[in-house]
């Protein structure tokens, strides 16, 4: 190769050889980076949830998806009656249909319950669902789940926030919080938060996250707008942060991805900087097509080497407040060891 390369040298002479290596390696990083990128896409065609919903792990993410919709719902003070009809439906026409080794899947008994309060809760008001909810539906379900659990919690923001915890309690004690008294977190804490997540690590050592505070009343709701998933929620937020890695700190086709990774690392430390100072917070996702993630960048200004990786409503909560359950899966389902 080498002798092909210097016999190439002295054919062409080296400025039209140093030219032509030039464009060879930009085509070439084009292709593999194509190849790449074809790759994840073909992997993502295949094994995501997005085309075929024709596995038991499929079927679980669309449970999961809905059950986590009704428990969001029950978030607000005051709940619209016969909410949610269609997932109501997708949900127990998912869970009738599931063989019987996946009824004790934490998730699918969560669901289970989540059905089970809706059904309840229509009941002690005196709400016909039975055009679409069943007593022999409720029935089946209270069967699989025999176990009743709270699919929100009522909170205090006092007790919400408690210092001196160990690590182990000071994690199950954050929550999503999105129900904002509207309170602005001053300019002071934020820099002290984010002294926290910067010790969050990163492909060597590269930091390519970047946090931006928007509090003007028209952005946000453009963002809110844009990010669509706090639909309900938006009234006292006045604060978002968003969370962008930069690419420029990448080199290679392998790191195509890195960003997410940091950027997800930067965000778990954020968040728990965020909890540490009593800041309520909930992330939101930036998980967006093209025209989404220009119209951002416009808005905010941003360079265009950066990516949006998060949108993180953050404030002082209510005095008192409810968050979801979200209930975890057993270990069983994470922890596996490779012989
Ligand atoms: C990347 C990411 C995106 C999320 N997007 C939203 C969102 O758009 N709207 C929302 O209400 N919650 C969103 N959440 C919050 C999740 O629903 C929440 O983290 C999950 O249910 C676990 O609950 P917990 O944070 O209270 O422990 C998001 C969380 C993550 C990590």
């Amino acid at each position: 190769m080498k002798t092909l390369k210097g016999y190439f040298y002295r054919f062409l002479g080296k400025k039209s050889a140093t030219y032509l290596n030039g464009w060879y390696t930009f085509f070439n990083k084009w292709r593999l980076l194509s190849v790449n990128y074809v790759y994840d896409a073909k992997m993502y065609h295949s094994h995501s949830s997005m085309v075929k919903k024709n596995t038991w792990k499929k079927k679980e993410a669309t449970i999961i998806l809905h059950y986590h919709a009704i428990e969001k719902a029950f978030l607000h003070s005051s709940l619209r009656f016969r909410f949610g009809i269609p997932r109501i439906q997708i949900l127990l026409s998912l869970i009738k249909d599931l063989e019987k080794e996946y009824l004790t899947s934490s998730q699918v008994l969560i669901a289970c319950e989540c059905l089970c309060k809706y059904y309840e809760i229509h009941q002690k008001n005196n709400i016909d669902v039975s055009d679409y909810f069943s007593d022999d539906d409720y029935g089946f379900l209270r069967n699989i789940n025999q176990k009743e659990e709270e699919i929100v919690h009522e909170q205090v923001r006092e007790l919400f926030f408690k210092k001196g915890l160990d690590f182990k309690d000071f994690a199950s004690s954050r929550r999503s919080v999105r129900n904002f008294s509207g309170e602005l977190v001053s300019p002071e804490t934020l820099d002290k938060v984010v002294e926290i997540a910067k010790t969050s690590p990163s492909v060597c050592n590269r930091q390519p996250a970047k946090v931006y505070c928007i509090q003007n009343k028209e952005k946000l709701a453009e963002v809110f707008r844009l990010q669509g998933g706090l639909q309900g929620f938006t009234d006292g937020i006045s604060q978002v942060l968003i969370l962008t890695c930069d690419r420029s700190t990448f080199y290679s086709v392998g790191e195509r991805n890195q960003l997410f990774i940091d950027g997800g690392l930067f965000l778990m430390n954020l968040l728990y900087a965020l909890h540490y100072y009593n800041i309520g917070a909930c992330p939101a996702h930036w998980a967006k097509e093209k025209h989404d993630d220009i119209e951002i960048k416009q808005l905010l200004d941003l360079d265009p080497a950066e990516k949006v990786i998060c949108v993180v409503p953050i404030g002082i909560p209510k005095e008192n407040f409810k968050t979801t359950l979200s209930k975890r899966r057993a270990n069983t389902e994470i922890l596996h060891f490779i012989n």
